[in-house]
């Protein structure tokens, strides 16, 4: 009986060697160390053994067990790898295959606008200066000089919350007591630009939220020249340095006086065209001299300092910039709108 396992391990050892399929292996092992496989047979047959032989067989079957089992999961390494290998080398990459375009995104034109904004008053000077979007009344309308029911708020039709003094800016106006507060009585040089929202109608013209760029210049001997000069040199930098400037008398509650600055229209150079409804002017911003209560609330002293504050709408200044007739389309998100700039 000896004999005869000696030759199951050897025939086993010889077909498990030609096995070339992990599927040929697998089958193996159920026929042979399965748990009803030919060692297992071998090793019921242990009775029919004399006392002297039986050691000796279960000491060699263990044996032959072991390295039968060793045998196998090299084997089965082999194959598993080899196989592995046919599979890779069918199924290769083609790298001569041109690969899918990758679309680099852009910055959005109002984006494009702002960031010339800022380039031009960083310059000049100003930096920027980050307000909430989230405001009280208080910092929106009463410390800028509006009281409660002044009829300038009625050109701001807000969006209010559910706690009575909390409501959405209207303007970005409402920064500059942040500022002020922030800054006394040191002097201030500032843009603050952000998203401004007004309970309105959608249309071409007018939106419920919008940019503003605001800006505020407070300090000793600051005059309506110190305003005329910068804002009259912003607009040259910004649309080019043959545009002409005119200051209109305007009204704002927290700027007195106040004024409306009109650059001559680069279209059609002042001669008259649609853009500027032919009157050869484009109004920008609105501006004025910081009202001396705006002063007093921001904590500086009116009898020894002055400033000047100006707002501006980065939408309207891209909509005249590049002829634009709809506002509504910078909220669209129509890559066929966006990929022009
Ligand atoms: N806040 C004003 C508006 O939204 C613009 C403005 C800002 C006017 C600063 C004067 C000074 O219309």
């Amino acid at each position: 009986m000896l004999d005869e396992l000696e030759k199951l391990y050897t025939q086993s050892l010889e077909t498990l060697g030609s096995a070339q399929e992990t599927a040929v292996l697998e089958e193996w092992y159920r026929d042979t160390l399965g748990k009803k496989g030919k060692i297992y047979l071998m090793t019921r047959q242990v009775g029919q053994l004399s006392k002297e032989e039986r050691p000796i067989f279960g000491k060699r079957i263990n044996v032959i067990k072991t390295e039968l089992q060793e045998a196998y999961d090299g084997r089965l390494g082999e194959l598993k790898s080899a196989e592995l290998e046919t599979e890779i080398a069918s199924s290769a990459i083609d790298v001569t295959l041109p690969g899918r375009p990758v679309t680099a995104g852009g910055l959005h034109v109002v984006t494009q606008t702002l960031r010339e904004i800022y380039r031009i008053f960083g310059d000049m000077g100003f930096q920027i200066y980050r307000s909430p979007d989230v405001e009280t009344d208080a910092y929106n309308f009463e410390l800028l000089n509006f009281p409660p029911h002044h009829p300038a708020r009625e050109m701001q039709d807000s969006f209010y919350t559910e706690k009575s003094d909390v409501i959405l800016r209207t303007h970005t106006s409402a920064g500059q007591i942040r500022a002020m507060r922030e800054y006394h009585p040191e002097p201030i040089r500032v843009i603050l630009p952000g998203m401004c929202y007004r309970n309105e109608q959608i249309t071409t013209r007018s939106s419920i939220q919008f940019t503003q760029v605001e800006g505020l210049a407070v300090g000793e001997n600051i005059t309506f020249a110190d305003l005329k000069g910068t804002l009259t040199e912003f607009a040259k930098r910004l649309f080019g340095a043959d545009r002409k400037t005119r200051f209109r008398a305007s009204y704002f509650p927290f700027t007195e006086p106040s004024a409306e600055m009109d650059v001559t229209c680069f279209l059609c150079d002042g001669k008259g065209c649609q853009i500027c409804k032919y009157t050869g002017w484009l109004e920008i911003l609105g501006s004025g001299m910081v009202h001396p209560n705006v002063l007093r609330n921001g904590g500086y002293d009116p009898e020894k300092y002055t400033g000047f504050a100006f707002g501006m709408g980065p939408e309207r200044i891209t909509m005249l910039k590049y002829g634009i007739d709809d506002l509504r389309l910078f909220w669209r998100n129509d890559l066929r709108f966006l990929q022009q700039f």
